[in-house]
């Protein structure tokens, strides 16, 4: 297997290139080195963690899901997604199987390396540590696989995106470096237009879907419009940032619904960012007229606002908010909806768009019935 080869967007050569050696038994150590990191993202995102956001030639550890109490820290990839389309995207392997497997012999606890950047660093006492196990969740997180980091090797002047492919290579060749251990994910956020395709690897576990479709069957009457509310307080402090200016058109998750080119991106609106209860309202009237539909579901990071639906729709239509333990679940029901409203703004639902867009499935955003086609169309 090559060098080192980081957020590279796919090709097919390079796909190619990311198959598992032939006969390479499972838990046999890959000589093109590995790259651990903690998922710790916004509570939302717990589900993007390794959606595929960059791609590196490196066997990945899948890290794990971060959900929503301590006591279930330990939350598996494959209890939510199945490992093997994954695999087929590039070389994985679990964490655990890692830790248990392959770590003893290649990764003793003298040789765990931290790698940072080095501003990351700067706020160490000694100025010169990774910050690996800072806080909730990142030090819980090793924690729970028995992992502390011997030394730290810090960089600058490099980020994780495809042009800096030779220099990663040269500056950590996976012969020197095995184990790049990494404070976060190596990915460039949000999504780039480019790797929208990619959650083709991203496949629901049978027990998800057997899950999903049960609260589905039990709760909802098709068709019906899901919608995801993201209007929390600390939804509403990123908002304002829009209002005062601090923050443009591309911000976090929307160039999803302005487009990815800067230039030509649309205004982003305050309705668009934290749609009002009018808002919501008119837009779920809307699609629910023109499907028909006899339920609408909520997923929300707060209100949920189903009785005034429910008034709306003078109970005619079932209105249904399962807050579920797990926002997977969330995930899950409106992933199926005959129509999905989102916000264009948060990764939650730009996890739902990608793979309703995979699927054929329409999709809309709060603020904006009628989002502009992408350049990917897949
Ligand atoms: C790193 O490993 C060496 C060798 O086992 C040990 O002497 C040293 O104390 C370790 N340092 C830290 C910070 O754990």
């Amino acid at each position: 297997m090559g060098a080192a080869a980081w957020a590279r967007p796919l090709s097919v050569s390079f796909l190619l290139l990311l198959l598992p050696l032939p006969g390479m038994p499972a838990g046999s150590w890959d000589p093109a080195g590995y790259l651990l990191y903690c998922p710790c993202m916004g509570k939302a995102s717990q589900a993007l963690c390794s959606d595929g956001e960059t791609e590196a030639g490196r066997g990945k550890a899948t890290p794990q899901m971060r959900p929503e109490t301590p006591s279930q820290l330990h939350v598996s990839y494959q209890k939510y997604f199945k490992l093997e389309p994954l695999q087929a995207y590039h070389r994985v392997i679990s964490l655990e199987d890692f830790m248990e497997k392959l770590a003893p012999t290649h990764w003793p606890p003298e040789k765990r390396v931290a790698y940072c950047f080095e501003v990351a660093a700067q706020r160490s006492p000694d100025k010169k540590t990774c910050p690996m196990k800072e806080g909730n969740p990142f030090g819980p997180f090793w924690d729970q696989f028995h992992v502390s980091f011997n030394k730290s090797e810090l960089f600058t002047g490099i980020s994780f995106s495809a042009s800096y492919r030779e220099q990663w290579s040269q500056r950590f060749s996976p012969k020197e470096h095995p184990v790049l251990a990494l404070p976060g994910a190596p990915a460039q956020f949000p999504v780039l237009e480019e790797h929208r395709p990619l959650q083709k690897y991203m496949v629901w576990s049978d027990e998800m879907v057997k899950t999903g479709e049960a609260q589905i069957h039990a709760h909802l009457v098709r068709p019906y419009v899901g919608i995801h509310l993201r209007i929390g307080s600390d939804w509403k402090n990123a908002c304002a940032m829009l209002k005062d200016g601090t923050a443009g058109s591309h911000f976090m998750a929307s160039p999803q619904c302005v487009g990815y080119s800067r230039s030509t991106a649309a205004p982003l609106t305050m309705t668009m960012c934290l749609p009002d209860l009018k808002e919501i309202q008119r837009a779920v009237k809307l699609w629910v007229r023109s499907l028909d539909a006899q339920s609408v579901y909520v997923a929300t990071d707060s209100e949920s606002y189903v009785p005034e639906l429910q008034q709306l729709f003078k109970g005619k239509v079932k209105v249904v908010s399962l807050k579920p333990e797990v926002a997977q679940v969330d995930l899950y029901i409106l992933g199926q909806a005959d129509h999905f409203i989102g916000n264009c703004v948060s990764s939650f639902t730009a996890f739902v768009k990608r793979e309703r867009d995979l699927q054929g499935r329409p999709s809309s955003f709060f603020g904006m019935d009628r989002p502009p086609k992408l350049r990917d169309e897949f």
